[in-house]
């Protein structure tokens, strides 16, 4: 296993880009967004006129990417831009995907590989401390409530209104809490923190200290 993961999880919206992003910076961490992974898959699956839910079309799919490309290219590939990744369809359709158990066995996979490659990173998704690194030292449930995180991504999504971000946002949120593959839920041993009152610097804050604490 790497010497040093930190893992980052929450719903979405809740701040787990600025932040890993943030602290893979101050810490000298390699950083990776497994949901990015996810939403490539469901942007090609609708490209390509498939079915989001259905597993084998989505586990070929995936198959084919992987043949296509190095493996590094479906966690890192700067092809996709975020007007491609961050579609209100591509937002329903990774829902579909990311539900399908094969699929995720594969990416885990692959966050794992990565990860064992840069040695010391940081990983944010669903299921990083729950899963895909249940050892990791270092772990972060990161939330909000709906309505504060919805404020938060408002303007980040071309243009929708804040109640569109916020249908969206609680969605989501419901998709990934109530799936039966590797649902949203806080590890066992994750340091939660409920940033609806707190500005970015004290989320850091508690962050850093909590990396410097336990690495
Ligand atoms: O982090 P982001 O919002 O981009 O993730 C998009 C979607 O990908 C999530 O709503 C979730 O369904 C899925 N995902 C996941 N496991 C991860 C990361 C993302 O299921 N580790």
């Amino acid at each position: 296993s790497p010497h040093l993961v930190v893992a980052v999880d929450g719903p979405a919206a809740a701040g787990k880009t600025t932040t890993c992003k943030a602290l893979s910076r101050r810490f000298g961490l390699g950083y990776l967004e497994s949901g990015r992974t996810y939403r490539i898959i469901a942007f090609e699956a609708l490209r390509r006129g498939l079915p989001p839910d259905n597993p084998v079309n989505v586990v070929d799919l995936c198959d084919e990417l992987l043949r296509e490309s190095r493996e590094q290219d479906l966690l890192t590939s700067g092809r996709y831009g975020s007007a491609d990744l961050r579609s209100p369809s591509v937002n329903v359709a990774v829902s579909d995907v990311a539900r399908i158990h094969e699929l995720r066995k594969r990416v885990t996979e692959l966050v794992r590989l990565w990860a064992r490659h840069q040695g010391r990173c940081i990983v944010e998704g669903r299921d990083i401390g729950t899963v895909v690194f249940p050892a990791a030292p270092v772990k972060f449930y990161l939330t909000a409530s709906p309505e504060e995180r919805a404020r938060r991504r408002l303007g980040q999504e071309g243009g929708a209104s804040y109640e569109e971000v916020l249908a969206d946002v609680v969605r989501r949120d419901e998709a990934d809490m109530s799936r039966a593959v590797s649902p949203l839920v806080p590890a066992d041993d994750a340091i939660v923190i409920d940033t609806t009152t707190m500005d970015l610097e004290e989320v850091l804050a508690r962050m850093g200290a909590a990396c410097e604490r336990r690495s």
